[in-house]
């Protein structure tokens, strides 16, 4: 039986950018068309999904007639959610003063290779409490919430012990508000605790990996192939590992040498490569035959004052692209979309579609979830956003996407 309280109809929508043509083209080389965009429209919600679309003019009378309850978007522009697909989000501590000494001239790798770095972020992350970290990492949650986020991938990776990782993972899964998407990251550096690497990995194999799928908390598998942290032949048999597990994987890829990753990554059918600095056209071949998604996060590029991925070579070439701000206290300390979209516009010379189009359906398509978000069409969760301004000035002010609300599953969070 239909029940009025289980539809919402938004209307007065000033411009609906649906995304349809983009998500039928899977994110791949997208122009101003594929946005969707109707003037004038209407949207109806029932059950959290979206019922119906179109102009309000059309707007079928069954709908019409009865007494559903009415959300006026007061002429605004409307569009699917942000899905942020690459963050570090749960992390206890900070690194300004490794951002100073990295600003006085110490590379990256540098810090790294005296202990600092990722390991001085697990330190923080193993020392703070459950509840400690479940409060910094919520205000997190809501600051990408008012962007416009509704859906957030958050890694482990700062815990390396089990208890750690598992810690990390808890409280990602009980974050309020935009859908949290846990990605297993043990894999991200070599815990002081053991010798090598291959012993490292055995273990995380052996022991972690078993527990995170006992305990569901989390399907996706993630490792950092870089020099001087896990090598592609090493991320070859653990990644191989984890998919007979039933993992979905996803690699951090030639982010600061062209170490391999892109190469597994497409090699084993990988949901994403991400970062993508160092990749030539022969990598961006194969992530286009292997149909990977490539995520770029120009953020860590400008913090860590390196290159920029070769965006229009991996766009031109077919390849799906997402972008995200991978957002973690040592290579990119931000959570600004506004400014991931505006840097993928200076500096990689994406266009305003491509960049609305990767934040949306390449990122949902980055997590396998394509099918359910990232475009507003029948069928799919109701995860839109309000925005006061035009779609032409999203992406174009640093820190303002002038978004006023945020719904998931046809519900407001702010
Ligand atoms: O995506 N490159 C590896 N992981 C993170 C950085 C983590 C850190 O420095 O804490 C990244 O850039
Ligand atoms: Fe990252």
């Amino acid at each position: 039986m239909i029940k009025n309280q289980d539809f919402l109809i938004i209307n007065d929508i000033g411009a609906l950018l649906t995304l349809s043509g983009a998500a039928k083209k899977k994110g791949q080389r997208i122009s101003e068309n594929d946005l969707g965009i109707i003037k004038n429209a209407a949207m109806v919600l029932e059950k959290g999904r979206i019922s119906w679309v179109g102009p309000a003019t059309e707007l079928p009378q069954d709908f019409a007639q009865r007494k559903f309850k009415e959300i006026s978007a007061q002429n605004k522009t409307v569009l699917p959610g942000f899905v942020e697909c690459h963050t570090h989000l749960v992390f206890g501590g900070d690194r300004s003063s490794e951002f100073e000494l990295r600003n006085q001239g110490m590379s990256y790798s540098q810090i790294a290779a005296q202990g600092g770095g990722i390991l001085s972020t697990v330190r923080a992350t193993r020392e703070i409490s459950h509840e400690d970290l479940r409060v910094i990492s919520q205000k997190r949650v809501n600051h990408f919430a008012k962007q416009g986020v509704t859906t957030l991938e958050i890694k482990s990776g700062y815990g390396l012990s089990l208890e750690a990782e598992l810690k990390q993972l808890e409280v990602a899964l009980c974050l309020q508000g935009p859908k949290v998407i846990t990605t297993f990251l043990g894999a991200h550096a070599k815990p002081a605790e053991f010798e090598t690497y291959e012993q490292y990995l055995t273990e995380v194999l052996q022991v972690y990996l078993p527990e995170i799928k006992k305990r569901n908390l989390s399907q996706r598998v993630d490792i950092f192939v870089e020099h001087g942290f896990f090598s592609a032949e090493m991320a070859d048999r653990y990644l191989k590992a984890a998919q007979e597990m039933g993992f979905k994987i996803t690699i951090h890829a030639d982010q600061l040498s062209l170490s391999g990753g892109a190469d597994l990554a497409a090699k084993l059918g990988a949901q994403s490569a991400d970062h993508l600095i160092c990749v030539s056209n022969l990598e961006i071949a194969k992530l286009k035959k292997a149909d990977t998604t490539a995520v770029l996060l120009p953020t860590a590029d400008f913090y860590l004052k390196c290159a920029y991925p070769p965006a229009r070579k991996i766009i031109d070439a077919g390849v799906t692209v997402a972008l995200a701000t991978d957002f973690n206290p040592g290579t990119s300390p931000t959570q600004d979309l506004a400014f991931v979209g505006m840097l993928a516009r200076i500096e990689m010379k994406m266009t305003l579609p491509e960049v609305i189009s990767a934040y949306t359906v390449g990122a949902s398509r980055a997590l396998g979830l394509l099918g359910e978000i990232g475009s507003l069409e029948v069928g799919k969760k109701a995860d839109f956003i309000f925005v006061e301004s035009e779609w032409s000035e999203l992406f174009y002010k640093i820190g303002d996407l002038d978004v006023s609300q945020t719904f998931v599953s046809g519900e407001a969070l702010n």
